[in-house]
């Protein structure tokens, strides 16, 4: 399967616990009466109108993702700077020539991809409804914030981390009038080739957009924090183990004990693995809470998709894994994409057109992708609730680099964002 899909292989905080609205949100968010609790809550705390301006609000809630081209005309543009990033896909001094050259020559094939999913990715359909759901509950459980504006950043598609920036300062944030920003990743799982690269990227736009000055001088620029990482969420977890028990129920009550589960992420070169990447530890991490959540109902594995080009990746292989399995006799199967958060090419073709297709089996099957599913997006505004309650600008974890890490894009965007902390303590 190496080749068939460049576009995949780029993938290549505490509340009080005497504020009731805190133990509310926490409680809502991770149970199955979740629902009945917002509501409840909805009646205690008055909507926040996009019109009025809490005393810490607006914030602007930034999702950022790599994004996918929304029609097959994008497709060009969206591998040329996909192979222009060196974060995601290291070419060395021979980037600025090569990665043209490589996008140029599979667009045609990535076009033909992206027409037989129905014409392009929905991605950004789906990152612009999770940010907007989430942003009406935000607005809901942390009044003194509000409004919540969401806004969504693609490394390589549009909206693009420019066109977000030059919208953040249209709509009145930085620009001399100050303003809060919170960077969400839309990737659970912190990987520097996808998180760290969509930091870079920020940070670059920032000091160019803001100012060179901003960052010694920060009055009156946006002050940013950051979500970096969210990989065992109870309510992440929770919204997975609802998808597998979904497809589990269709698979006869005799034969569902035995089916196996295969969580599949994207996979990563060995190289950036050996530099010290954090993204396997952290897609584990999700796999066993999901595991332990089902009470390990069911045996699994973690495989590893999308890889590209000769060199040695992170597997086994979610596709050598599902021919393996069958040829064994293991022909219940259950795909379960971990590591993203909405459909995109990878799901939607890669596993579902080409390994669930050429296993030729009714009993290999995919767990369905988070898209709308409100547990998760109740998750989501979890997550972002506790961080702006936090007062942290990011992880703890962020701030250290890979032991491998040579890049200085790396140091100056890492030593920014957590130096963001003194700027928020004084918000
Ligand atoms: Fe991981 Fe730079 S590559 S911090």
């Amino acid at each position: 399967m190496a080749l068939r899909n460049p576009i995949s292989h780029v993938c290549k905080h505490a509340l009080s616990s005497s504020s009731s609205r805190a133990s509310a949100v926490s409680h809502f968010v991770c149970s199955r009466q979740s629902m009945p609790r917002r509501r409840a809550m909805a009646t205690v705390v008055p909507p926040v109108t996009q019109d009025a301006t809490s005393s810490k609000g607006p914030t602007a809630m930034v999702f950022m993702n790599m994004g996918g081209p929304s029609t097959t005309d994008e497709v060009g543009d969206f591998l040329s700077r996909l192979f222009a990033d060196a974060d995601l896909i290291p070419l060395g001094r021979l980037q600025s020539y090569l990665g043209p050259l490589i996008s140029r020559r599979r667009t045609p094939k990535i076009q033909k991809q992206y027409a037989a999913i129905g014409g392009g990715s929905p991605i950004r359909k789906w990152s612009e409804y999770q940010s907007s759901e989430m942003c009406k509950i935000l607005d809901q459980i942390s009044p003194e914030t509000a409004p919540h504006k969401p806004y969504v950043a693609f490394r390589y598609a549009n909206p693009l981390t420019e066109d977000m920036y030059a919208q953040l300062l249209k709509d009145g944030f930085g620009g001399g009038k100050g303003g809060r920003a919170v960077a969400f990743t839309q990737y659970p799982q912190y990987s520097c080739s996808t998180t760290g690269s969509s930091l870079n990227e920020l940070w670059k736009w920032r000091t160019r957009l803001e100012g060179k000055g901003s960052n010694t001088d920060p009055s009156g620029s946006i002050t940013w924090s950051v979500i970096d990482r969210w990989p065992v969420h109870p309510g992440l977890v929770e919204a997975f183990a609802q998808n597998i028990e979904a497809q589990l129920a269709t698979y006869t009550p005799e034969t569902r004990k035995d089916v196996v589960l295969l969580f599949s992420a994207h996979s990563l070169p060995m190289s950036v693995v050996n530099r010290g990447d954090t993204y396997p530890a952290e897609v584990a991490a999700t796999v066993y809470n999901v595991m332990q959540r089902l009470k390990f109902s069911n045996p699994y594995r973690l495989c590893w998709q999308s890889q590209v080009g000769p060199s040695a990746w992170l597997g086994a292989q979610t596709s050598d894994t599902v021919q393996e399995y069958v040829k064994k006799g293991q022909t219940d199967l259950v795909l379960i994409p971990i590591a993203f958060t909405s459909d995109h090419i990878e799901t939607l073709y890669e596993l579902d057109q080409e390994v669930i297709h050429e296993a030729g089996h009714p009993g290999v099957k995919r767990a369905e992708s988070l898209n709308g599913n409100r547990v998760f997006i109740e998750a989501l505004a979890d997550i972002a609730f506790k961080h702006l309650q936090s007062g942290e600008s990011c992880s703890r974890q962020m701030g250290l680099r890979c032991q491998g890490c040579k890049s200085e894009r790396c140091l100056e965007s890492k030593r920014f964002f957590v130096g963001q902390e003194n700027l928020l303590a004084v918000r």
